[in-house]
């Protein structure tokens, strides 16, 4: 068939990844002594959950990453290292995580929160009084994890932490001046639509508050946020929604040392790990970072400005076309970012001959994304309303196995997508068109 190009592989060009075995969370994100660290749920031995520890990676850039050595090691085969934190104090990098054992096994509490610290950010010294915080407020939670904290304006530290009491997801809130001694100050947000609050994150963005939270519904699972004040140890919502709108995208993290708000999420369903990754003896990866702003009292976000780094040279170039056309992208891998302006509608279909296609239109504010034939895994059909501005920008990144669609800094969809073929067709119909073919950050230059 025509110009059909087989995928070799499905590891992505320029998305974090674990070279062998498991990936979940992004934990303890910050920036410290010019490096951007990020460390990850992992599982070194398989593709699939479990044995959990914290794997590391450092970037200067936040778009090429090293993998540096296993920070932090379960204890044995029943116990896990799971999601937390990172902070700077007194020069030394420390980490705030949960350490979970399995109760089955070890007939103690199950979730419980430890403190590790570093002095080259690379090994790390387990505090001597573990666990700093050993059982949770109130009994019966359904969950006791994820650690997240942050210094004050006043220079004490806050923790958010995951919970769930009689069916109704919780995040938890704590303080503390020297991030040994915790006190509990209350219920900080709570939710009936799911049973847990995994993985919070309290950011101040100017006079508001924005909680960020995961959360797997009987609907929808994903990354979820709130904005509105705090207000004696509550958050009291003014507005709320998804930091992301697509199927992918659980367990996002802030940075902690950076000005600009920097978001880092995990780009797979919790409800769904298994995929044809397996084969290739990884799974999971990480979403593009991204940057959040407040305008308006509306939570913005677009990808981080360094990641425009990434383009090697423009494929496609055209200034403005009403009609339906087709180009030919000629391209040898499936990595490659497409950006238009558009007014009031766009139609967009990367394929290929084999009949593998994803589709993104709008029509009627409404934009729908249609990965169902997108390739080898299941794929699925969103429909959500945008407001429509009198130019719409729209940015899409395509990589070997996820499409990330960004339109005017409001509405972001993430999927997991698994093409055997390149798509290097590509129908559009709409204003303006670039198309730039993207970086390997996996190989030498
Ligand atoms: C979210 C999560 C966290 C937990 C970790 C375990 O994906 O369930 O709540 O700490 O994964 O790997």
């Amino acid at each position: 068939m025509k110009n059909l190009k087989r995928v070799f592989s499905f590891k992505p060009h320029y998305h974090f990844f674990p070279i062998t075995g498991w990936i979940n969370d992004p934990n303890g994100l910050i920036y410290w002594k010019g490096m951007y660290h990020m460390f990850y749920q992992y599982n070194p031995k398989s593709p699939s959950w479990g044995h959990i520890h914290w794997g590391h990676a450092v970037s200067k850039d936040l778009v090429h990453w090293f993998h540096l050595p296993v920070a932090l090691y379960p204890k044995d085969e029943r116990s896990g290292i799971f999601s937390g934190s990172a902070v700077e104090d007194n020069g030394k990098l420390k980490v705030i995580y949960t350490f979970f054992r399995d109760p089955e096994y070890h007939k103690s509490i199950k979730e419980v929160q430890y403190l590790a610290e570093s002095s080259d950010g690379i090994n790390f010294q387990e505090y001597s009084n573990n666990p700093i915080i050993s059982t949770p407020p109130e009994s019966e939670v359904y969950a006791f994890r994820d650690p997240k904290v942050r210094r004050s304006e006043k220079g004490s530290w806050e923790m958010v932490l995951g919970s769930g009491k009689n069916g109704n997801g919780r995040v938890l809130f704590y303080t503390s001046t020297d991030l040994i001694n915790w006190h509990y100050r209350g219920v900080l947000f709570e939710g009936d639509f799911a049973q847990v609050f995994e993985c919070p994150d309290l950011i101040s963005m100017g006079r508001k508050e924005v909680l960020i939270y995961s959360a797997c519904t009987p609907k929808v699972n994903g990354t979820f946020f709130v904005m509105g004040t705090v207000w004696d140890n509550k958050l009291i919502a003014e507005n709320f929604g998804m930091l992301d709108v697509g199927h992918d995208y659980y367990a996002a993290q802030t940075f902690f040392g950076t000005e600009r708000k920097i978001v880092i999420a995990w780009m797979q369903n919790p409800s769904n790990c298994s995929y044809p990754t397996q084969q290739e003896g990884w799974n999971g990866l990480m979403a593009i970072p991204r940057e959040l702003h407040v305008e308006n009292n509306e939570l913005k976000i677009r990808p981080v400005e360094e990641v425009k780094q990434l383009r090697i040279n423009e494929i496609v170039t055209e200034v403005n076309t009403k009609r339906k056309k087709s180009y030919d992208l000629n391209i040898e891998h499936n990595s490659y970012e497409i950006v238009c302006d558009f007014s009031p509608d766009v139609y967009l279909r990367l394929h290929n001959t084999w009949g593998e296609s994803v589709e993104i239109s709008t029509n009627n504010s409404i934009l729908k994304v249609d990965t169902r034939r997108s390739g080898v895994s299941e794929g699925t059909i969103r429909k959500v309303e945008f407001k429509n501005e009198r130019q719409n920008h729209l940015r899409v990144f395509v990589d070997s196995c996820s499409i990330e669609i960004f339109l005017n800094e409001s509405i972001v969809c993430s999927f997991r997508i698994h093409p055997e073929y390149v798509y290097n067709i590509l129908e559009f119909e709409g204003g303006s068109l670039h198309v730039y073919k993207l970086e390997n950050i996996w190989l030498p230059n």
